[in-house]
C-alpha cells in the first residue's frame, strides 16, 4: 500500500465482517459463493467485536459439510508491527479457545479430508424422520445422545455454530447424558452414493414432571443460515414435537429462553396445528381456566404457550 497507516483504527477490523464461514463440498472447492459471515463474534473477540493489529483480514474458518471437519486461515495485507504494549491480536489463539484441536491449517490437507468425508460420513444415531424426499435430494432427520458412540467428538465441532449466531448461547456440560437432541442433515444422491451436509440441529433436557413424566425444555435450535428461510426450521420443530407428542413419558414441552424468531417459529407452528385438531372449536372469550389448563395438557404445551396460541386463534375468529 502507498500510505502507511498509522492511528488504531486503520487497524481494527469488525471481527464479524472478517470471519468468513462455509459448509464445503469438494465439487464447490474454489468457490467463495456459499460464504456466510457469523452474527455475533464477541464470545471470542470481545464485546467491541474488533480485532486488531491487521489490514484486509481474513479468517477462513471452514468446514466439511458433513462430518465438519474443520479449517482455519487466517490471511491479510499488511500486520502491525509489535511495539511494547500494542500487539496485534492473537486470532489463532482466541479462536482456539473455543475450536476443538485437532482442525487443520493446510488448505490442501483439509479439501482431501473433504474428499474422502464425503465417501465416508454418515450421520451419527438414529433415523426418526425423512421428508421431501422426491428426486435426489431429501432431508433426514437424526436422533442422538452423549452416550452415541464418536457423537461427542462430533457434537464439540456443532456447537461452535451456536456462538456465532445465538446471542448468550453457551455450552452443554457433554458430562450429562439426559441431554438429547435432533440433528437434520440434508441427503444427497450422487452416483449412487449418499452424501450428507448437517443443515441444523435441537438440543434439549429431560426435567422432572410429578409425578413421574418428563418435561421436555428445548435449550439450542439452530438452522445454518445456508438452509434458513426455506421452511426447514418449522419442520425440525413439528418433528421434535410430534416425538414429544407421541412419547408416553413426556408430559410437556418448553423452550429456554427463545429469541423473537424462534417464538414467531414456534408459534406459526403450534397455532396452525392446534388449529388443525379444532382445539379452540366452540370457544368464546374469556375462555375459563381449566379449560385452559386441560387443553394445554392435552397438546403437550405449557400454559402460557397454549394461552398465546389460544388468544390468537380467538382473535382471528373475530375478523
Ligand atoms: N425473524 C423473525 N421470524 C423468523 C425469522 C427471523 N429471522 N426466521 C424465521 N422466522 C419465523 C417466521 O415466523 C417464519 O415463518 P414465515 O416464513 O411464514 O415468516 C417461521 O419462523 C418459519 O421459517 P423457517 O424458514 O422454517 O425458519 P428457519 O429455517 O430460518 O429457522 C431459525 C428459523 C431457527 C430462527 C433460524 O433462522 C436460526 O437458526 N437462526 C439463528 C439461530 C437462532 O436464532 N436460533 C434460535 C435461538 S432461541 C433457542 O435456541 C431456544
Amino acid at each position: 500500500p502507498n500510505s502507511e497507516p498509522s492511528t488504531l483504527d486503520d487497524w481494527a477490523v469488525s471481527s464479524n465482517d472478517a470471519l468468513c464461514l462455509r459448509l464445503v463440498r469438494p465439487e464447490d472447492m474454489d468457490s467463495e459463493i456459499d460464504i456466510f459471515h457469523p452474527l455475533f463474534t464477541y464470545p471470542v473477540f470481545g464485546m467491541e467485536e474488533t480485532i486488531n493489529g491487521y489490514q484486509n483480514l481474513k479468517i477462513k474458518l471452514y468446514y466439511a459439510a458433513g462430518s465438519l471437519a474443520t479449517y482455519v486461515g487466517i490471511s491479510y495485507d499488511n500486520r502491525r508491527e509489535s511495539n511494547g504494549s500494542q500487539q496485534p491480536d492473537d486470532i489463532m489463539a482466541l479462536l482456539s479457545e473455543k475450536l476443538p484441536p485437532g482442525f487443520a491449517v493446510d488448505y490442501d490437507e483439509f479439501m482431501q479430508t473433504v474428499q474422502e468425508d464425503e465417501k465416508t460420513f454418515v450421520p451419527f444415531g438414529t433415523k426418526i424422520h425423512e421428508f421431501d424426499s422426491d428426486g435426489d435430494v431429501s432431508y433426514e432427520v437424526y436422533k442422538c445422545n452423549f452416550k452415541t458412540p464418536g457423537f461427542k467428538e462430533y457434537h464439540r465441532r456443532l456447537q461452535v455454530f451456536l456462538l456465532w449466531f445465538i446471542e448468550g448461547a453457551s455450552f452443554l456440560e457433554e458430562n450429562d447424558e439426559r441431554w438429547e437432541m435432533v440433528l437434520l442433515f440434508e441427503r444427497q444422491k450422487k452416483d449412487e452414493k449418499n452424501i450428507y451436509s448437517i443443515v441444523g440441529y435441537a438440543t434439549y433436557y429431560p426435567f422432572f414432571h410429578y409425578p413421574d413424566r418428563k418435561r421436555m425444555r428445548i435449550s439450542q435450535f439452530i438452522i445454518l443460515p445456508p438452509y434458513q428461510a426455506r421452511g426447514l426450521g418449522e419442520r425440525l420443530y413439528k418433528v421434535l414435537y410430534n416425538d414429544f407428542f407421541q412419547r408416553s413419558d413426556v408430559a410437556e414441552m418448553t423452550v429456554e429462553d427463545p429469541n423473537e424468531a424462534f417464538q414467531d417459529l414456534r408459534d406459526k407452528c403450534d397455532l396452525s396445528w392446534l388449529i388443525e385438531q379444532d382445539a379452540f372449536a366452540g370457544l368464546q372469550p374469556p375462555v375459563p381456566g381449566p379449560t385452559v389448563k386441560e387443553l394445554a395438557t392435552r397438546f403437550k404445551l405449557s400454559k402460557r404457550q397454549l394461552e398465546r396460541c389460544m388468544e390468537m386463534a380467538l382473535l382471528r375468529n373475530l375478523k
